[in-house]
């Protein structure tokens, strides 16, 4: 059965406020995006494609991907405006595979016990997303910034990436974003995970697999400090 990644790093990295794209910042003095592409290439997934911002394709073949020898990269492409437009890029650039894993670039501290345990929860579900409970209390607020409810914390998960799915799943579901992207747009429904595309558009089921809490994505400047007491 063959098995694709798609890896995420096509992001302007707003949140982080930094000159150099997260995803390119240094831990240890490899690039954010080097670390899970080590971990795809070294894990019994067969193809990567690597999504990154336009322009950067370049420095991402040179620097990155031909440096290390990652040669389970099998495209590098321009991503979008959105997440979720970057996704459809980039699996519109997959050939024809069995299952695929959507992974953030920004998300260092993948593990090969993570894939495995998605692969396995994909092969026997079609649809499944990398998580972990939430340690702290989580509470719904209203506009005005009250509390409207207490959602029961043994139900609350936190989602992280690798989210997996079989493919001709994912991509019928990003097919159908696409096409009613007009109306979500207008109904304020705003599209962060590829989990939501399969729970929004289809009637698929998507199965929690525990990832871990050390998965983090690396979004305000604080994570790359954390990150690196993980990695090293
Ligand atoms: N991403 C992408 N294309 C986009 C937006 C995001 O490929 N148009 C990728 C990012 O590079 C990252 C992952 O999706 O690996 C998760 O997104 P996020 O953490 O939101 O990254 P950014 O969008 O770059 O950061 P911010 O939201 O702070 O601008
Ligand atoms: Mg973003």
């Amino acid at each position: 059965q063959c098995t694709a990644a798609v890896i995420l790093a096509a992001g302007s990295g707003k949140r982080m406020g930094s000159n150099t794209k997260k995803q390119y910042m240094l831990i240890a003095e490899k690039p954010v995006v080097y670390y899970s592409l080590k971990t795809f290439q070294e894990s019994f997934v067969d193809e990567i494609v690597l999504v990154v911002s336009p322009g950067d394709a370049d420095y991402c073949k040179k620097e990155i991907v031909d440096k290390h020898g990652f040669d389970k990269v099998r495209h590098i492409v321009e991503g979008g405006r959105e997440r979720y437009h970057s996704v459809a890029i980039g699996l519109d650039s997959i050939p024809s595979c069995d299952f695929v894993f959507i992974h953030d670039g920004a998300r260092p501290v993948v593990t090969q016990d993570i894939l495995e345990r998605a692969y396995i929860c994909v092969k026997k579900y079609g649809a499944c997303v990398v998580g972990m409970p939430v340690k702290d209390t989580i509470k719904i607020a209203d506009t005005e910034g009250n509390i409207a409810s207490t959602p029961d914390r043994k139900l609350v998960w936190m989602i992280q990436t690798p989210q997996v799915f079989s493919l001709s799943l994912i991509r019928e579901a990003y097919h159908t974003l696409l096409q009613k992207e007009q109306e979500l747009l207008k109904a304020g429904i705003s599209i962060t995970d590829d989990a939501m595309v399969v729970e929004t558009l289809t009637g698929h089921l998507v199965k929690l697999v525990e990832g871990s809490y050390e998965n983090i994505k690396i979004t305000t400047p604080e994570d790359i400090q954390i990150a690196e007491n993980f990695l090293t």
